[in-house]
């Protein structure tokens, strides 16, 4: 089980090899899903919506990002593990960019981080890269800006918008960034911008034509039922199994069918 780097993620792209990613949180799924076999392992700052129950990702903080990436760390010996830098942690001055990123891996042993935006954090992104910590960019839709844009719909729709996409793309690439998240933009424009650039894209709500996929751990196993956009697809149903063994335990507890003999001291 040798550990994935991103130089291979570069080589699985050039052989067509497309990437599979989840989200994890903590150390017990990161580790279910590393032994299954998956290729990356993103330490989302949607923990700040499916760990902590805020309604955005905006108030999750530094602290508690490294908090959960350490635990899927910890849990993790094949996949790649990305962690988020959260919200205002990557803002225009590059050297405390480069601080928080610094903690981010010092505290983790995280092999990455990603980063939302575009031109407008070139320098930070150079000043991480140079000191040896492999970015991911995040573009398209970049839930950290809900408040700038007031929608969570599909990005990159217009022509001004694609272009400055496809433009952002390029600009991450020539940076160094080891690959590219692309969030919910049209299907054809992650096409286009996977086949100009030679590091590979990773896509959630953004067609089959990206070299991998992304889905939160949360909305690939069925946990949740108030979250269903239509790039998502559902491979469990952990909200019954859970709700019916809960149930079941909590039966078995007011009747005393447990504990059993076997099961006591
Ligand atoms: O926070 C998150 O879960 C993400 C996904 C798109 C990977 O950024
Ligand atoms: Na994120």
């Amino acid at each position: 089980r040798k550990k994935i780097t991103t130089l291979q993620l570069k080589k699985m792209k050039q052989q067509g090899e497309k990437i599979s990613v989840l989200t994890a949180y903590d150390y017990t799924t990161a580790k279910i899903i590393d032994e299954a076999g998956i290729d990356v392992i993103i330490v989302g700052d949607s923990a700040s919506n499916t760990m902590i129950g805020n309604p955005t990702t905006l108030s999750i903080t530094l602290d508690q990002m490294i908090y959960y990436t350490k635990a899927v760390v910890n849990g993790t010996k094949r996949a790649l593990v990305i962690a988020d830098m959260p919200f205002g942690t990557v803002s225009g001055n590059p050297l405390k960019s480069l601080d928080a990123a610094i903690r981010m891996i010092q505290e983790t042993g995280a092999d990455a981080i990603k980063i939302e935006g575009g031109a407008e954090i070139m320098e930070d992104v150079k000043k991480i890269i140079d000191a040896g910590i492999p970015v991911m960019a995040h573009l398209g839709l970049m839930p950290q800006s809900i408040n700038k844009y007031g929608t969570y719909a599909v990005r990159g729709k217009e022509e001004s918008e694609a272009k400055k996409l496809i433009e952002d793309c390029q600009l991450m690439e020539e940076l160094g960034v080891f690959g590219i998240l692309l969030e919910k933009i049209p299907a054809d424009l992650a096409a286009q911008i996977s086949q100009q650039i030679s590091i590979p894209t990773i896509g959630i709500g953004a067609g089959v034509g990206t070299d991998g996929q992304v889905l939160v751990i949360q909305d690939v196993m069925g946990m949740n039922k108030d979250f269903s956009p239509k790039f998502l697809r559902r491979y469990a149903d952990l909200y019954t199994i859970m709700t019916e063994a809960a149930q079941h335990y909590i039966d078995d507890v007011k009747t005393m069918n447990f504990p059993n003999k076997t099961e006591s001291y």
